[in-house]
Formats: C-alpha cells, sequence, structure tokens
C-alpha cells in the first residue's frame, strides 16, 4: 500500500549555494524542493557587507531557472570590523535575515572570521536590540583540543560566554553534532534555536574512517560517536521547536574532496527530504516531519510559514543521480547507504 504525506513546503535554514557555475548547477537541486533557504555567506572573497549580500542575491536570483520559486535569505559573515551600522541598515530593509559567526580557521572559507571575540562585541550588542539572529559555527579552532571535542568546548568557552554577556542576543547553534550540542539547545530560553543537518542523522565517524577513507562523508562539524548521532536523532524528531532543518549541503568539486588535503562538506540538496522522510519514519515521527522541515525554522526566524505544499509518497526504489554535473566539476551526492523509497512528487 503506498503511503503519503503533505507538509508545508519545507526550508533549509542552512545552505551553501556557492557562486558562479557552482550556483547554477546546485540551486535548482535546493529550489526544485524548497521554498526558501537561510544562505551561508563563506564566498571568498566572502559576503560581509549589505551591499553585497544585495548584489549576491542579485546572482542567485538570475541563476534561478524559469518557473522555479525560492526565496534566498540572505545572511552577512561577521568579521572584526563589521560595521554595526551597515548591519542594521541591511536587516531594516529586510535584506538580511542573520548574520554568521566563523571562528578564524574552523571551516570552509572562515579565514576572514573572528580571532578575538572582545572585537565583535559592539555588533553583537546591537544584534541583540534589533532582535538579528546570530548563526553560529560552533567549533573552537585550539589546536590543542581534539577535533571531536571541539563542538562541546565551544560551549563552554565561547557561546556560553557571548550569551551571558549580550542578554537577548538570538542565536543559532549551527549543525550540531553532539549530545552536549543537544542538551544544551534544549535547556535554552526563546532566544536560542539549533540546527541540525541531514546526513549527521544518518552517518557516525564509523561511516568516514571504518573500511577506507569516505572523503564524502568528511564536513566539519565532523559526525560523532554513535551516541551523539542518535542524541539528534531524538532532538530532530521531538518537535521541539528549538531544533530545525539546515541541511549545511555544502557542494566541493569531486576533486577537491577526492584529494591529498579533502575539503569539509556533504552535498545533499537532491536527497534530502527523501532521506528525512526515511529517517522520520523510522523513529516513528513522520507527523513531526512537517516541524522539523517547515515550521520550526521558520518561526524562530519570524516567518509565516510557506503556504505552499510539498507531497512525499512511499513507493518503490526512488533513483537520483549519484553525481551532479557542474561547470566547476561533478558533485557527489550524499549516499545515505540505504535504499531511499520516499519521492518528493507534485
Ligand atoms: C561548509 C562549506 O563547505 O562551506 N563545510 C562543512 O563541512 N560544513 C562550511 C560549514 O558549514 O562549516
Ligand atoms: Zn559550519
Ligand atoms: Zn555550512
Amino acid at each position: 500500500m503506498s503511503q503519503s504525506l503533505t507538509i508545508r513546503r519545507p526550508d533549509d535554514m542552512h545552505l551553501h549555494l556557492r557562486d558562479g557555475a557552482m550556483l547554477e548547477a546546485v540551486l535548482p537541486e535546493t529550489a526544485r524542493h524548497f521554498g526558501r533557504a537561510i544562505v551561508m555567506p563563506n564566498l571568498v572573497p566572502p559576503v560581509v557587507t549589505g551591499d553585497q549580500a544585495a548584489a549576491y542575491r542579485d546572482r542567485i536570483l538570475k541563476a534561478l531557472p524559469e518557473g522555479m520559486a525560492f526565496e534566498p535569505m540572505m545572511v552577512l559573515y561577521l568579521t572584526e570590523t563589521t560595521d554595526p551600522a551597515d548591519v542594521a541598515a541591511a536587516h531594516a530593509s529586510g535584506l538580511v535575515k542573520a548574520v554568521k559567526l566563523y571562528p578564524a580557521g574552523a571551516t570552509t572559507n572562515s579565514q576572514s572570521g573572528v580571532t578575538n571575540f572582545q572585537n565583535v562585541r559592539h555588533v553583537l550588542e546591537r544584534m541583540a536590540e534589533i532582535g538579528l539572529p546570530l548563526c553560529v559555527h560552533g567549533e573552537v579552532t585550539d589546536p590543542a583540543v581534539d577535533i571531536f571535542d571541539r563542538e562541546a568546548v565551544f560551549i563552554d568557552r565561547v557561546l556560553d560566554p557571548i550569551r551571558r554577556a549580550t542578554p537577548g542576543l538570538r542565536v543559532v547553534m549551527e549543525h550540531i553534532t553532539t549530545e552536549e550540542g543537544v542538551a544544551y539547545a534544549g535547556a535554552g530560553d526563546e532566544t536560542l534555536g539549533a540546527t541540525i543537518t541531514t546526513h549527521h542523522l544518518v552517518i557516525n565517524r564509523n561511516h568516514i574512517l571504518a573500511g577506507g577513507i569516505r572523503p564524502h562523508y568528511y564536513c566539519l562539524p565532523v559526525a560523532k560517536r554513535e551516541k551523539h548521532r542518535l542524541a539528534l536523532r531524538r532532538a530532530a524528531t521531538s518537535g521541539d521547536p528549538r531544533f530545525f532543518l539546515g541541511t549545511d549541503s555544502a557542494p566541493h568539486a569531486d576533486h577537491l574532496k577526492e584529494h591529498a588535503c579533502g575539503c569539509a562538506g556533504c552535498f545533499t540538496a537532491t536527497n534530502t527530504l527523501s532521506i528525512l522522510a526515511h529517517v522520520f519514519e523510522e523513529e516513528g515521527a513522520l507527523d513531526r516531519l512537517e516541524a522539523f522541515t517547515s515550521l520550526n525554522g521558520a518561526r524562530f526566524y519570524r516567518l509565516a510559514p510557506s503556504e505552499d505544499c510539498v507531497n512525499l509518497t512511499k513507493g518503490d526504489t526512488v533513483t537520483y543521480p549519484t553525481k551532479i554535473e557542474t561547470g566547476a566539476g561533478p558533485v557527489t551526492v550524499f549516499d545515505p547507504g540505504f535504499a531511499l523509497h520516499w519521492r518528493v512528487t507534485p
């Protein structure tokens, strides 16, 4: 018997669209299923000012194929020289929905990020006043801290002190990967939210390292032990409004992933909804999929939920390309390691 489910059109609250030829190739993969996305600003050079965000938004809309509707929600990349007045103006005009904090050196294209958090205090204070969310890549960069501990240490050393020093600051803990992240977000008040990716609900660190090294499963924050994956699954499927989908779909051309020093990022835009339906069904939580993909994030960002819907139908094995061709080279689509049966239908 075929099963089907209708949900509000999902929002991706953490997405990398890149630029140029890569943007053109990956944008339809998201716009086919998602109505809106919080678009990450870690381009080279980064999207720092309101003018740069407006120009990037124009490039995204220009790359959108005819007949597809999609709203890119722009984000400014926080640097130690960010001007609070520019941030406030970009927010007031409706252009910018968040500011992104990258600890310098923590992840892909984070070199222009923050080293000394004192130098961004005045920006954060202004954001707290105007209610503009701060999206945080939550990992310390201290080389003495083990990479599997960097998220938990960040919460204690950086995130909690920032939140205490800046009352009212609205924060999204991006792509949480640990039970410590789940616990901290779950204990927060209404100023705190957390995104969870599709791939962190599916893989643990064994998938990256056991039986051969799998560069297409390498992302940051790196997938952790199984107990952390299970904590993420419980959070995502709980219906708790603080947890919402941010796929962190992060395309890199295959030759840069399959490399002696491979790039971090999993490209999941193509099959994310099929995977999520599978995961939520396994957890007996299909009735909470819509909250995770389409309601909780919109609520955090103070947006009305989408008025549009998508249908998911369970049937024969879903086929999808293993790679997307882009002008910058092929990009491998995330392989969940199991057959998918939920397809998105009009
Ligand atoms: C992201 C990217 O490639 O831009 N990579 C990743 O592994 N998640 C950056 C990020 O979100 O940290
Ligand atoms: Zn990140
Ligand atoms: Zn990301």
